[in-house]
């Protein structure tokens, strides 16, 4: 009988594994990711573990939703569902450097001082820095704060895991990062998918047995994903990344996975000298350095998850340098539909853009996902073609159709409150929003401008 292998060869990238090195994955395509794993028989086929019996329920039985634990920080709590859920375990991915520590500091602190017990483990940072942080955004003031939480620098996943047994005391335990985690009984070196996921796993088991809530926080690497180990992104309830530009002072949490909430809703928070803070009126921030009257810019009337808001889009023309094709860079939203729309302008309304090259920027750094921007859009291109500004009390909202026609978008009313609630004048929507199957009701004070086909707006 041919001896079974002892070890295979895992790309730590992607988690496909391999009997045999090779230079790339064939998977994922990265190249020089393959490291020799051990392959452990598993404890069951080696009759280590005894068989058991499953519990069944029936369907009818009574639901409950999940118990919440309140973090206090009103934008976390939005993103997390309503709190954090007991026993479940949330990533908080994102680029080095972003504010991850900084916003699982305040929360623990926050968590802290309304009597929960916390464990914050730090692989990345002594104990001393984390000190100074918290001293410094005077979280580290309050007695009851200081005696509910407990901080270590470790990243020893054994020593962790038997304090957490040995104490059980803790609701929430934040790891900082998961990278870091290091496992002796596995033979790869921290930050390797092997020790990420099994210094998870450990991690993981402990929180659902304990009960307590596990906050572990990841690195992302360029490309968005979390560094090497996607497959914790199955392994966890939820999914949060921390975005922001660091040019730009704010910051938004967006979970990407959620099995206790939605996951279209955002978070926003402004990283100041006072550590971050809470934006509970985001557009308020993303339009405060708008400036009226200059060709070029409209501002969108959007929504993120169940809030609206309003954010400035810029459209920059100028004639095509050399022989080539003309740019087209678009930050913020999809190089597609730009070009999409540059083909609607053309063909329905004569714009002729060809030979221009075409820059568009969401200003604030935010990313736009719905179509509902695109009449914005089509109104900041028009007005830098033209050089004639879209009026400073305007914002738009509506989808660009293939014939030129503006479609409905969703949740109209909303949009309209929030253009109402930031002192804009008038709206520029899809016709048939007033009446028609919508029937939005305008709030006080703001003028509709029903339009029906881009025609009306290159006027
Ligand atoms: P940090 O939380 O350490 O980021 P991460 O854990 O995601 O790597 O945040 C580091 C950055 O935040 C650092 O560049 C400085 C900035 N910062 C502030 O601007 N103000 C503050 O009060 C704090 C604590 C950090
Ligand atoms: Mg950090």
């Amino acid at each position: 009988m041919a001896k079974k292998p002892t070890t295979r060869f895992v790309c730590q990238s992607c988690g496909a594994h391999y009997p045999k090195w090779a230079g790339r994955c064939e998977a994922c395509g990265e190249w020089n990711s393959l490291v020799e794993e051990s392959v452990e028989p598993t404890a069951l086929k080696s009759g280590k573990i005894r068989s058991g019996r499953l519990q069944t329920v029936r369907l009818d039985g009574e639901a409950k939703p999940p118990p919440r634990i309140n973090t206090s920080i009103d934008e976390l709590d939005r993103v997390l569902g309503g709190g954090l859920v007991p026993a479940s375990v949330v990533l908080v991915g994102g680029d080095p450097g972003i504010g991850k520590s900084t916003l699982m500091l305040q929360t623990t602190c926050a968590l802290a001082r309304s009597g929960h017990r916390i464990l914050y483990v730090s692989g990345e940072e002594s104990v001393d820095q984390i000190r100074l942080r918290a001293q410094r955004l005077g979280l580290a003031d309050e007695k009851k704060t200081l005696d509910s939480l407990d901080l270590a620098a470790s990243i020893n996943v054994s020593d962790i895991v038997g304090s957490l047994e040995e104490s059980r005391a803790h609701t929430v335990v934040v790891i900082d990062s998961i990278q870091t985690m290091w496992l002796e009984s596995v033979e790869s070196s921290p930050g390797s998918v092997a020790q990420v996921r099994a210094s998870a796993f450990e991690l993981i088991r402990l929180a659902k047995t304990l009960g307590f809530a596990l906050i572990l926080i990841g690195h992302v690497t360029k490309e968005g994903s979390l560094a090497g180990p996607r497959v914790l992104e199955h392994m966890v309830d939820a999914v949060m990344y921390f975005e922001g530009d660091r040019g730009h002072q704010f910051r938004i949490l967006r979970a990407a996975k959620n099995r206790f909430g939605a996951t279209d809703e955002i978070g926003v928070f402004a990283m100041t000298d006072a550590g971050l803070t809470e934006v509970p009126n985001p557009s308020a921030l993303f339009l405060a350095e708008r400036r009226g009257n200059i060709a070029g810019s409209a501002v969108f009337a959007g929504l993120e998850g169940t809030r609206p808001v309003l954010l400035e889009v810029q459209a920059l023309l100028s004639p095509k340098a050399g022989d080539g094709a003309p740019r087209r860079a678009v930050v913020g939203w999809e190089t597609s539909r730009l070009n999409m729309l540059l083909a609607v302008l053309d063909a329905r309304c004569g714009l002729k853009l060809a030979n221009m090259d075409v820059h568009l920027n969401v200003a604030g750094g935010l990313r736009i996902g719905e179509p509902a921007a695109d009449l914005a859009i089509a109104a900041a291109l028009v007005s830098a073609a033209t050089g004639k500004p879209t009026s400073s009390t305007a914002a738009y909202f509506g989808e660009v159709g293939l014939s030129g026609e503006i479609r409905l978008v969703s949740q109209a009313d909303q949009r309209l409150k929030e253009v109402a609630k930031l002192g804009f004048g008038e709206a520029v929507l899809p016709r048939r929003v007033s009446a028609g199957s919508a029937r939005v009701k305008p709030p006080a004070g703001l003028k509709l401008v029903e339009i029906g086909h881009l025609t009306d707006l290159v006027g």
